[in-house]
């Protein structure tokens, strides 16, 4: 992969600050924008800012916004090989697309929705939530202790029966690994439960095949995979769609209203897209799938995978480091999460950013329900690297080198103990 010649592509990524470029490590927050996507958001603005409605504004810029749209839709098809552009839904984000399956799907009392024990919190609150007004029961699966996936722990709990939903997150934001998705999508359907994958960090990264995984409902965000913000995607096969009522209604969702009868409401996708939409979203979310494509999330991955290892192997060096999840790097795609057992050291992401301009994450990760669960010291920072197709192995030395001084100015910190069980 010519990471050079894809580096050109990102203006943020041109900029300086004290002489010296970003390094930016927080990719699984959010990812940078390269032009095609930049351009194609202001085409929108500058040539048919205008209504793309379903059936309305059947003028020239409407047309052509409608044309764009449709473009948009099947290119988020051919991303993730779903059977048709209609199992494309356009959402706000990631955890729209998750609400829109929890609020909608025809749950009776009693019913379990099953989820991993490290669910970002847009795959928690919404079944936290519905658990609380009494519609659901939420249980876990519980990983093993390397926060890998534990088959056989789904297998007892499906067999035992009453699951309705396993709602899983397909690669995790707290430690980068990807869960056997093919193998619990089997075990499920043959117990006839469906499962949908929160692929917030899976789509962006890796190939992903709906038709191939057999998943029914697939939810990610474009933010995280070079697009404009505003924009998430809800993927479902055309029959699991079918059996959700729509979640929020009104303008665009319907074929014909009436005063004493209830509205008739067109197919997916349009039944699940209410209002007038983010159009310029849309359509740049479409070149954000055409640009990934053109690069190809092979390489993407492969790419990812040899600065990870090379970044987790110098980390393994220092003693009073831990890196959180699989040790081998080859299990956590672009994502390295580590605390520094150093007492005092307070948050460090600010270091990282004012000694070397690195931009990465610190803190829970939205993953708060995994640290409460592992007893966690609060007072040790868990620190994020996420890495991506525009990070080069140059970065990589200058963040290591960074962690190096940060860890011999700071050897004499009385050591912290992680939390329970340590
Ligand atoms: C695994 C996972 N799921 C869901 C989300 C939520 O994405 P969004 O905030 O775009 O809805 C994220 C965002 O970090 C994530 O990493």
């Amino acid at each position: 992969m010519q990471v050079d010649q894809i580096r050109q592509a990102f203006p943020a990524l041109r900029r300086t600050r004290a002489g010296r470029p970003p390094i930016y490590f927080d990719s699984a927050s959010m990812a940078m924008k390269p032009r095609p996507v930049i351009e194609s958001l202001t085409r929108y603005y500058e040539l048919f800012p205008s209504c793309g409605g379903h059936g309305r504004s059947v003028h020239w810029f409407g047309n052509e916004v409608r044309g764009e749209v449709s473009k948009a839709r099947a290119s988020l098809q051919q991303l993730v090989n779903a059977r048709s552009a209609n199992e494309v839904i356009f959402t706000k984000n990631a955890t729209e697309a998750i609400n829109l399956v929890a609020y909608s799907y025809p749950f009776q009392k009693a019913d379990v929705v099953l989820t991993t024990d490290k669910e970002h919190n847009s795959n928690l609150c919404p079944w936290r939530k519905l658990e609380a007004k009494g519609r659901i029961r939420h249980e876990v699966v519980p990983s093993n202790d390397d926060n890998t996936f534990n088959l056989e722990s789904l297998r007892q709990r499906i067999k035992a029966g009453g699951v309705k939903l396993v709602s899983m997150v397909h690669m995790s934001n707290l430690d980068g690994y990807t869960i056997p998705a093919k193998e619990v999508i089997d075990l499920c359907h043959a117990h006839d439960v469906p499962v949908m994958l929160d692929a917030a960090q899976s789509v962006p990264h890796r190939r992903i095949d709906m038709q191939e995984l057999d998943v029914d409902f697939l939810a990610f965000s474009v933010h995280k995979m070079c697009g404009p913000t505003g924009v998430g995607v809800l993927c479902g096969k055309e029959e699991s769609l079918n059996k959700l009522e729509n979640f929020i209604v009104g303008g665009d969702t319907v074929a014909d209203t009436f005063y004493n009868q209830e509205p008739l409401y067109l197919d997916s996708p349009w039944r699940f897209e209410a209002g007038l939409q983010d159009y310029a979203g849309i359509i740049a979310a479409g070149a954000a799938a055409e640009y990934l494509m053109g690069i190809g999330l092979e390489n993407i991955s492969r790419h990812e995978h040899e600065l990870n290892k090379y970044v987790t192997e110098q980390l393994q060096r220092h003693e009073d480091i831990d890196i959180v999840g699989p040790q081998d790097a080859r299990l956590r795609g672009g994502i390295l999460t580590f605390f520094i057992r150093r007492l005092g050291l307070g948050d460090i992401g600010e270091q990282f950013d004012e000694r070397a301009n690195i931009m990465l994450r610190t803190g829970t990760f939205c993953v708060h329900s995994w640290f409460n669960a592992r007893g966690i010291n609060r007072n040790i920072t868990a620190t994020r690297v996420s890495l991506y197709l525009y990070n080069t192995m140059a970065e990589c030395k200058v963040f290591v080198e960074t962690v190096d001084e940060i860890m011999y100015e700071t050897k004499s910190f009385p050591r912290v103990e992680l939390g329970a069980g340590d």
